[in-house]
């Protein structure tokens, strides 16, 4: 069996899917998380988009370990060096350094000859080498670029010291026979291809991202690129659960392996969603809530006669079994540490004091408190103290009246109250916050979702914020979808003040 590396995304081209906006906290949570499934390399951020991009690649860089960590950074100067300051630190560091070389990008896009753009190539990887030995150069809109001048261009970066040549489907427009073709095509043209590692990174335009990327494998390529739940520019990535799932159960087609625990699969995949706000779809493959159910009774009869009339791999082997009812208003603080470890979530006692508190408070307000609620609570409980909080919540709504939300709010031991009417009760709520701290607000996206099944199920609240042009994050958790909404609004306020983007004129 052959080893082929999982080159994960889901923190760079995976935040750029509209409406994302991750605080350094969260990037960093995902990261371990990216560790804990065994990716091995995690492309971290784009340092020079903005200072928060180069805090949460930096914070990563030097805390998460056993993963090698990536930045990008376009051919230049000042983007190659803002990403090698943000990853020095890292786990094998690699800079991601990237230039296009199709006709229409080089023409309409860069406006530079395809001599010019060899040259700034070569230039880039020639800077990059003078820092750091581990360097993936990427020809971006490869799929549609001349395939005599990739070979040019791959074998001029490999003598200035690439290691890794990246070759995407920036646009998602290949098709699988063409593009292993098209990975032969290179390799023959490519000299001193056989002292670097291929890649291959495919965006899911026409719904073929896993397909190319698996074409790609059968032709020798070392590297595949994705993002968890595939999510990305436009129609997203290759899904990462999509291709370790599909190399594993078809091991007899691609005689590779990868080194990802498919038991963490479920627990990456939910994380994901729930800190960018992206609901994953029931039918997805892999990770949708339907992939494993069985519907019709002539599926239901045949799996339990024998799993495998219907299932080519099973719930527990990507870490989906592990949704059953667990603890209850009676359990006790040992129970709850219990089932933390249990589910690999080793946290220090004062933070399992604040998780208690809150189990405790939820327990009271819904009857089984889950596998899920759990996750939940400790994922919520490492975000940073907010400075305003909600203190107590009143909507009245339904036909024929004008939604009205009147709320009071704690900042500095003081409550602050107003009230507001809106288009719906979520909307007149932030128009009351707005009010009572003298703020404005563009809501730019909002994703309700269950956190489990059934009616006893807590509402999560993800929310996309822009005060004067920053935009923020936030997430908010609760029994009560208003108040979910509310809890996300609020995070969103507290980031934005923490960063100095807003002040309160209480
Ligand atoms: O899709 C693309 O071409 C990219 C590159 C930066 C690798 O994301
Ligand atoms: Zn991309």
């Amino acid at each position: 069996m052959r080893q082929i590396d999982i080159f994960d995304t889901t923190l760079r081209d995976g935040e750029q899917s509209p409406g994302v906006a991750l605080s350094p906290e969260e990037k960093l949570q995902i990261a371990r998380q990216l560790a804990k499934l065994g990716v091995n390399v995690i492309e971290a951020g784009f340092p020079i988009a903005s200072p928060g991009d180069f805090q949460a690649v930096k914070r990563i860089a030097d805390e998460v370990r056993q993963v090698s960590i990536c930045a990008l950074a376009r051919a230049n100067t000042k983007d190659i060096e803002r990403a090698w300051e943000a990853i020095a630190k890292g786990e094998d560091p690699r800079i991601h350094t990237f230039i296009a070389t199709s006709p229409i990008h080089m023409q309409y896009k860069l406006q530079k000859s395809p001599e010019q753009v060899l040259e700034q190539a070569v230039a880039a990887v020639k800077l990059s080498k003078s820092k750091v030995s581990n360097i993936e150069f990427s020809a971006e809109d490869a799929s549609r670029s001349d395939v005599d001048f990739l070979g040019r261009v791959f074998s001029a970066v490999i003598e200035a010291g690439a290691t890794v040549l990246n070759i995407p489907d920036t646009v998602g427009y290949a098709t699988p026979e063409e593009f292993a073709a098209f990975i032969k095509a290179i390799m023959e043209r490519t000299k001193g291809v056989e002292k670097v590692k291929l890649s291959v990174h495919c965006h899911n335009d026409l719904g073929l991202a896993v397909a190319n990327s698996l074409a790609a494998a059968q032709m020798g390529v070392h590297q595949l690129e994705g993002a968890i739940n595939g999510i990305g520019e436009r129609a997203g990535n290759a899904a990462v659960e999509e291709l370790a799932m599909a190399i594993k159960t078809r091991r007899d087609q691609f005689q590779l392996e990868t080194t990802i625990n498919s038991k963490e699969i479920s627990r990456t995949s939910k994380l994901v969603s729930r800190l960018t706000g992206m609901i994953v779809q029931p039918n997805k493959a892999i990770v949708g809530k339907n992939a494993f159910s069985h519907e019709s009774g002539i599926h239901q009869d045949g799996v339990l006669k024998e799993r495998s009339t219907y299932e080519i791999m099973s719930p527990d082997s990507i870490g989906a079994d592990m949704d059953t009812i667990v603890l209850g208003k009676h359990s006790g603080r040992h129970a709850v540490r219990e089932r933390l470890t249990e589910l690999g979530l080793e946290i220090d006692e004062s933070r399992l004091d604040e998780v208690f508190k809150e189990f405790k408070l939820l327990a009271e307000r819904k009857k089984e408190v889950t596998t899920d609620d759990l996750f939940t609570l400790v994922d919520s409980q490492t975000n940073n103290g907010p400075q305003v909080t909600l203190e107590y919540l009143q909507v009245s709504s339904g036909t024929q009246i004008v939604p009205t939300s009147t709320l009071g709010l704690n900042y500095k031991d003081q409550r602050y109250e107003d009230a507001a009417c809106g288009d719906g009760p979520v909307d007149a709520a932030y128009k009351a916050i707005d009010k009572i701290l003298g703020i404005k607000h563009k809501l730019l996206h909002y994703a309700l979702q269950a956190i489990n099944e059934g009616e006893d199920s807590q509402g999560e609240v993800t929310v996309s914020v822009q005060f004067d042009g920053h935009t923020v994050g936030g997430r908010g958790v609760s029994p009560d979808i208003i108040e979910s909404s509310v809890k996300a609004y609020l995070q969103a306020v507290n980031r934005a003040y923490e960063r100095g983007w807003i002040t309160f004129t209480l």
